[in-house]
């Protein structure tokens, strides 16, 4: 029996289907309609603002590569497996005619300067105006609340104790000679207010950490890959042993000193030399904060333009080192060092905003693969040929980290060290 249709209100079959269609209609509407609709926005955006930059370096005399949507310069498609290293060293090398060319990184218009004396004229002349100054603190995003209080809080302690107890001639002083120009409350608690502190206790702190961050790394980099060089050339790796060697012999020492370290020219050459090679901060990159152009060329430059180093490129163009590839400590001898121009070794930058804690992370880095050389001999375990830019680590923008781990093997020494004997 059918039921009583009053009792039970049946809903017109029509109705229902055709409601539910119009719900599967509008959602593939939205899946497929939106995002091909936000797709073409993009596109078109990508491209007008594309259009309309490249039209700005063409004004001011800057060659470049038009972009491909979405990857900007084709080297970029290897983006996912390697390191973007990569690409910046191919359009390098793409452009051996050029002093400087503009290129898109996926969206990101880019000027790479190549040619060292504008880079020189860059950097030193023009770094302090259109450079940032340094950091506070609080723009450190990368560290959490509490680091950052226990630093301000370490910090304020060193002060408060230099305070009453003089000078130890160190970056404290330093420091503390910035800070009496303006205001030094030694009756304050060690507890620290940052918003109470002012803006010169903040950039205080955030130099100070700075310096402790900036050449952790830099240093770690230099050590590792100087000891997988160092494995994959023994001639070297000896000349090494044999320095520290007739080092301590000299000095009278059976284990590593300051004064030892201090004499280990050829080690400092292999370092430099590794350096060289992979320098660590790959890439430099400035962004000018006002319209400039660089008298006797050009080219000129747009406020808000994004200058790119790559001194990876530059430290080994065959135009400025022979066999730039080869592992050749002797090219930093005190003879032949002379003859380098100083603009075409960029590991360190140049200018005013050149690194200042290098010497102290050649000397770190210098007593660490000496400690390890004086016991050990190196053989190379994982890695048998020299590293190249497509062995490291798509993530990271700086050379310490290679896809796969670099092991070593490490076969203890026989040698008296208080003769050169080995
Ligand atoms: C030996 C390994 C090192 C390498 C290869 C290295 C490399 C560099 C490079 C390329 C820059 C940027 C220069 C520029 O923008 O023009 C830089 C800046 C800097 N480095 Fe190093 N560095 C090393 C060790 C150190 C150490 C050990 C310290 C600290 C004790 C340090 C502290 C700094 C600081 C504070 C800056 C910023 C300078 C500024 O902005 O004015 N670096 N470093």
């Amino acid at each position: 029996m059918l039921p009583n249709s009053a009792e039970h209100p049946v809903v017109p079959q029509f109705w229902s289907s055709s409601g539910s269609n119009m719900v599967v209609l509008l959602t593939l509407v939205i899946i497929l309609i939106v995002p091909s609709a936000l797709i073409l926005g993009v596109y078109v955006i990508y491209r007008w603002s594309a259009a309309r930059r490249a039209s700005q370096w063409r004004r001011c005399n800057i060659p470049f590569s038009p972009p491909t949507f979405p990857l900007g310069h084709d080297a970029f498609s290897c983006l996912t497996s390697a390191s973007p290293l990569v690409a910046f060293d191919r359009i390098y090398r793409e452009n051996a005619d050029e002093d400087l060319v503009g290129f898109f990184a996926t969206s990101c218009p880019f000027i790479l300067i190549r040619d060292p004396r504008l880079i020189q004229r860059l950097l030193a002349f023009w770094a302090q105006v259109h450079f940032p100054s340094l950091q506070i603190f609080e723009s450190f995003r990368f560290t959490s609340q509490k680091s950052k209080h226990a630093m301000g809080k370490f910090l304020r302690r060193k002060m408060d104790h230099r305070m009453a107890h003089g000078n130890c001639g160190d970056f404290v002083d330093l420091m503390k000679r910035m800070q009496s120009k303006t205001c030094w409350n030694a009756q304050s608690t060690s507890t620290l207010d940052l918003e109470d502190e002012g803006l010169n206790m903040r950039q205080m702190i955030g130099l100070s950490f700075v310096l402790l961050v900036a050449g952790t790394d830099a240093v770690a980099s230099v050590c590792h890959l100087t000891l997988h060089l160092l494995s994959l050339y023994p001639e070297h790796q000896k000349k090494v042993q044999q320095e520290i060697d007739q080092g301590m012999a000299k000095h009278g020492v059976s284990e590593l000193t300051l004064s030892v370290v201090q004499d280990l020219q050829f080690l400092e050459q292999c370092l430099m030399e590794t350096l060289r090679l992979y320098p660590s901060l790959f890439a430099i990159v400035r962004t000018c904060t006002e319209d400039f152009h660089i008298s006797g060329t050009r080219y000129k430059f747009r406020k808000g333009d994004k200058l790119m180093i790559i001194p990876y490129s530059i430290n080994r163009d065959p135009k400025y080192f022979k066999n730039p590839d080869d592992f050749e400590p002797d090219r930093f001898s005190p003879e032949n060092r002379g003859s380098m121009p100083p603009e075409t070794f960029l590991t360190f930058g140049i200018g005013p905003r050149k690194c200042p804690g290098y010497r102290i992370g050649l000397h770190i880095a210098a007593t660490f693969v000496a400690s390890l050389l004086c016991k050990y001999t190196l053989k190379p375990c994982s890695h048998l040929r020299q590293l190249g830019a497509a062995d490291f680590d798509p993530l990271w923008f700086s050379l310490q980290y290679a896809k796969n781990s670099i092991l070593i093997d490490f076969v203890p020494r026989v040698v008296n060290p208080m003769t050169t004997e080995h």
